[in-house]
Formats: structure tokens, sequence, C-alpha cells
């Protein structure tokens, strides 16, 4: 269970002295969706443009962090949770740093999503930006990308609880971002990201 006698060490420097010196403010951008929607491929290619456009930012793949931070994890309901946890407590903390986060995790469940929006709002210096963008695309359209193969590994009975064949994906409720894989190009899905975080005053 969690220590006791702990003390909150508040620190001198605000959030706004911090936008201000650094001319940079952080938000997150969390990409939901079925293995194969285009979650990692979009987040690769913003980072990018944010990049070149001089903006702080930084991807935590769900995948990546599996071989390290989270490599203690499987995938057990109870592990996926804390997966999801994990990346919801290390993306306010790059949040607050003010760097633009860029999550990609299938996070199937609108609980665990909905309490890594929490701990971005429930910041003692005042709420960050939040942003989950569902990356749209249908079963059968993931499935015939499956490019790391691995629908056809859980067909063919290899991959136990896999999200969206025998494992529940609970789609958002009300994304801030709406991402149809199916209907619009990386480059289409890249731009509805940046016009929405321009929209909301993270980047100018
Ligand atoms: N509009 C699009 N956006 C993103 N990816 C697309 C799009 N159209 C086609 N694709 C293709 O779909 C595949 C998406 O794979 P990607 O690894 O990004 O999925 P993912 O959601 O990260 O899956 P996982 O949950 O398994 O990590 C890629 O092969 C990509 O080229
Ligand atoms: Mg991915």
């Amino acid at each position: 269970m969690g220590a006791t006698n702990i003390h909150w060490h508040g620190g001198i420097v605000t959030r706004e002295d911090r936008a201000r010196a650094l001319n940079m403010r952080g938000a997150t951008i969390w990409f939901t969706g079925l293995s194969g929607s285009g979650k990692s491929t979009i987040a690769a290619a913003l980072e990018k443009e944010l990049l070149i456009a001089r903006v702080p930012c930084y991807r935590l793949d769900g995948d990546n962090l599996r071989t390290g931070l989270n490599a203690d994890l499987g995938f057990s309901d109870r592990d996926r949770t804390e997966n999801v946890r994990r990346l919801g407590e290390v993306s306010h903390l790059f949040a607050d740093a003010g760097i633009v986060v860029l999550v990609s995790a299938i996070s199937p469940l609108q609980a665990d999503r909905d309490a890594a929006r929490r701990a971005h709002q429930n910041d003692r210096n005042g709420p960050l930006p939040f942003l989950e963008a569902y990356v749209k695309a249908p079963l059968d359209v993931c499935e015939s990308r499956d490019p790391k193969g691995l629908y056809k590994k859980a067909r063919r009975g290899e991959i136990m609880s896999f999200t969206g064949i025998d494992s529940p994906y609970e789609a958002p409720n009300s994304p801030e971002i709406l991402l149809d894989t199916a209907r619009c190009d990386v480059a289409e899905c890249v731009a509805t990201c940046i016009e929405n975080l321009r929209s909301r005053g993270v980047i100018a």
C-alpha cells in the first residue's frame, strides 16, 4: 500500500513562470484505438511536424514503454490497467514540464483513460490539457493491415485476450479529437491534431 507521512514540497516556479521563460506549454494527446488503427504511425508523424515547428514534444508509445518502465507488466486486466495508469502519470509529469506528450496505447477501457485524464485535471498547479484522440478504424480494416501480424496470431489462438477479438475495446464517449483512419490519410490526421492544439492555445 501507499506510503504515509509524505509531505508535498512545492517549488518556487509557477506554471506561468515556466511557460514564459521557456515559451512552451504542455499538453497530452492520448491516442486510443484498436491495434493497427494507426496510433503509433500518427504519433510519430505528428512528433516530426511539431519538432519542425520547434514545439517540445515526446512520444510515449505503449509498446516502447513495455520494454522499460512497464517491462514487469503483461496483458491481464490488472496489468493493462496498471500500464495505462503509469502512462497517465508519466504523461502528466511531462505535460507539467511543458512538453506536448503523444501517448499511443490501445488503452481499451474508458475508466482507465478517465483516470489518466483526472491525473491531468487534478494537477496542483491547475488542470493540464488532456486531449483524447480516438483513432477510429473498423476491426476488419485493422485486421487487413495487421502491421505486426498480431491479428493472424490471435485468430490462430496464439495470443489470448486480444483487443477486438476476445477482449473488449470501449470507444471513447466524447473524444476531443476524432481521427478516422479508414477515410483520412496520415497527413490529414496529423493536420487535424495540429489544428486542435492551435485552437486550444497549446501551440501558436
Ligand atoms: N490514416 C492512417 N493513419 C495511420 N496509419 C494508417 C493510416 N492509413 C493506413 N495506415 C496504416 O495502418 C497501420 C497502423 O499501424 P500502427 O502500428 O500505427 O497501429 P497502432 O494503432 O499503433 O497499433 P498497436 O496498438 O498494435 O500498436 C500502418 O501500417 C499504417 O501505415
Ligand atoms: Mg502502436
